[in-house]
């Protein structure tokens, strides 16, 4: 190649990449590629969204081409209108003090940003697992910033309700709970097993130091009461716990959702007055069917319902497992369920799936696949 084509190809080369950076996306296309402003594939996975101030960000798991521990951290970017999104950088950043519990080489994992009203703060909570332990740890991380984009500062970690009993645990079942003996059911999922862990098998064994928390979401209400809900009892049992006027801390009031059910990647909403749960069953990065629960009040019944998914792969949840759901502002009824393809090859790449929710008359969430969509359908 002579000098001169040389120079001629780099110049093409720019402008195709120039090109590529400057396309604005007109559609979500579940499953693709999804360009940042830079061309690079949003790399924000077990995510979740905040709106403030007119503009959307999203949080997420920046994870590494190769590998499965944290080497970066929490990546944020923000978007107006849902499709086109601007990388905004780290907003946690993992530490390089050895023996920090957030030090390169832990695992951070579905990060969820709410805004504080009464302090003003943007608080995060996270899972976390400590360097080197893989999934034992079972923690959630608090962190906290002035600013949605960050940077967000590591306050603690922590196993939620340390000493704390359910809210609606009476003495006797207390009493009941702390006779059980995990020496007594080593075998796993037979009948007794079964009842031994809705009674408090594992709850009891971890009351003292904190219960377990691996998966997890966080809810505010209309109120403004705000609500951590996640796998413990070694992802065999939901909990949602209350979190303390600052969001930095629990009131000591929680309550166990599906004892025994095996339920991971907890997404909510709630719609006309009714809360909807959306989850996951426990197989690893591998797709499973999901599960939906409704209730009236957070604190339960939780009533148990078919998968939201229909059509071809349903009974894999096309593939993904949910991460949030979220309402389009704006919009009367625009919930937008987020959800990840996991790629244990390449957890960067990962895909993001995102589909817009539909209603029976009767209220109850749908999710059917689409190969494309605009959040501007959601306004019609
Ligand atoms: C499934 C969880 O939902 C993910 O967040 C992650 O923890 C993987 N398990 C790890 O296997």
């Amino acid at each position: 190649m002579t000098k001169k084509s040389f120079l001629w190809l780099g110049l093409w080369l720019c402008c195709l990449t120039a090109g590529v950076k400057a396309q604005q996306l007109e559609r979500i296309s579940p499953g693709q590629e999804w360009p940042d402003n830079k061309g690079e594939h949003i790399n924000a996975h077990g995510g979740g969204l905040l709106f403030d101030g007119g503009k959307y960000y999203w949080y997420g798991e920046n994870r590494p081409a190769r590998g499965f521990t944290t080497e970066v951290g929490v990546e944020v970017y923000s978007s107006t209108d849902l499709m086109n999104w601007t990388d905004e950088g780290v907003a946690l950043a993992v530490s390089e003090e050895a023996g920090s519990p957030i030090e390169r080489g832990c695992i951070m994992e579905r990060p969820k940003v709410v805004r504080n009203p009464k302090t003003g703060k943007y608080v995060m909570l996270f899972h976390l697992e400590l360097k080197g332990q893989g999934y034992a740890a079972a923690r959630v991380g608090f962190a906290e910033s002035d600013s949605p984009t960050g940077p967000f500062r590591f306050i603690r970690s922590l196993r939620p309700n340390a000493g704390v009993w359910p809210a609606d645990f009476s003495r006797k079942d207390i009493r009941e709970a702390k006779a059980l003996k995990e020496e007594d059911y080593k075998e796993w999922w037979t009948p007794a097993w079964r009842e031994a862990v809705t009674k408090g098998l594992l709850l009891a064994r971890d009351v003292p130091g904190g219960q377990m928390s691996r998966d997890m979401t966080v809810f505010v209400d209309d109120d403004g009461k705000a609500y951590h809900i996640y796998s413990a009892e070694e992802n065999l049992t939901l909990n949602l716990a209350e979190l303390t006027d600052d969001y930095l801390d629990y009131t000591g009031k929680y309550v166990r959702i599906a004892p025994g059910g095996q339920n991971e990647a907890p997404t909510i909403f709630k719609r006309d007055g009714t809360y909807w749960l959306i989850t996951s069953g426990c197989t690893g990065w591998a797709p499973n069917e999901a599960r939906m629960f409704k209730a009236e009040s957070l604190w339960g019944p939780w009533e148990q319902l078919p998968s939201p998914f229909v059509g071809k792969d349903a009974d894999k949840s096309f593939h993904t497992q949910g991460t949030y759901i979220f309402k389009v502002e704006g919009t009367d009824d625009g919930y937008v369920f987020m959800a990840d393809r996991w790629n244990p090859r390449s957890l960067k790449n990962s895909r993001h799936v995102w589909l817009p929710l539909e209603f029976k008359a009767d209220g109850t969430p749908v999710l059917r696949w689409v190969d494309s969509w605009s959040p501007r359908e959601l306004f019609d």
